[in-house]
């Protein structure tokens, strides 16, 4: 285990589990529709890669961005896209990947923006939920596993841009960030 992280909360072996169990829904689920998958950059890469591999159908991929961070471990509601997907989405079964659904704030401002292109739908599929820290109105339709209200770093997720490397989620040590 990583120095900075004081205790592994998914292993590898249950993060494998996990995009196992929501591909196989989400292949149940989505038979026959247009499906664009796309993921949340750049938390959700390593659970984007695994879950999409996974899934059993045709299927569009593509990336957002949005930033909303910089430094700190609470996410500020100002939120801009530095990277963004087609504007017209027309036809399209949207599905959303992220990392982690915290206050909801990102998901949301990105949910409501692409509702606007005329898509087909658009559902949310997130690795992790905190949902004791949910200020915006959105939910997941498929949910990895919840976790408590902790900073949580590896499998895409950072502090500060770091950590992302790591093969599990881990809690990441207060003295870290409380310096
Ligand atoms: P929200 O807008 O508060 O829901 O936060 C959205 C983004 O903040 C997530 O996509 C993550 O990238 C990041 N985030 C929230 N909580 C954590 C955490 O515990 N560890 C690392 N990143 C986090
Ligand atoms: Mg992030």
């Amino acid at each position: 285990m990583h120095q900075d992280v004081e205790k592994i909360l998914v292993t590898e072996e249950e993060l494998n589990k996990i995009a196992h169990r929501l591909a196989a829904q989400i292949t149940k689920d989505y038979e026959g529709k247009k499906l664009l998958l796309v993921g949340v950059l750049k938390g959700s890469i390593y659970f984007f890669t695994d879950l999409t591999r996974y899934i059993d159908l045709p299927c569009n991929i593509d990336f957002i961005q949005a930033s909303s961070y910089g430094s700190g471990t609470v996410s500020s509601g100002n939120i801009n896209i530095i990277k963004d997907i087609a504007d017209d989405l027309t036809g399209f079964d949207v599905l959303l990947v992220e990392d982690i659904l915290d206050t909801g704030n990102t998901l949301k401002y990105i949910h409501d923006m692409l509702s606007k292109r005329n898509p087909e739908s658009i559902g949310v599929v997130t690795l992790l939920d905190k949902p004791a820290r949910r200020v915006a109105d959105i939910k997941a339709d498929y949910v990895g596993t919840d976790v408590p209200d902790a900073f949580v770093v590896g499998y895409g997720l950072d502090y500060d841009q770091y950590y992302r490397n790591l093969p599990y989620i881990g809690v990441l040590k207060k003295s870290i960030y409380e310096k």
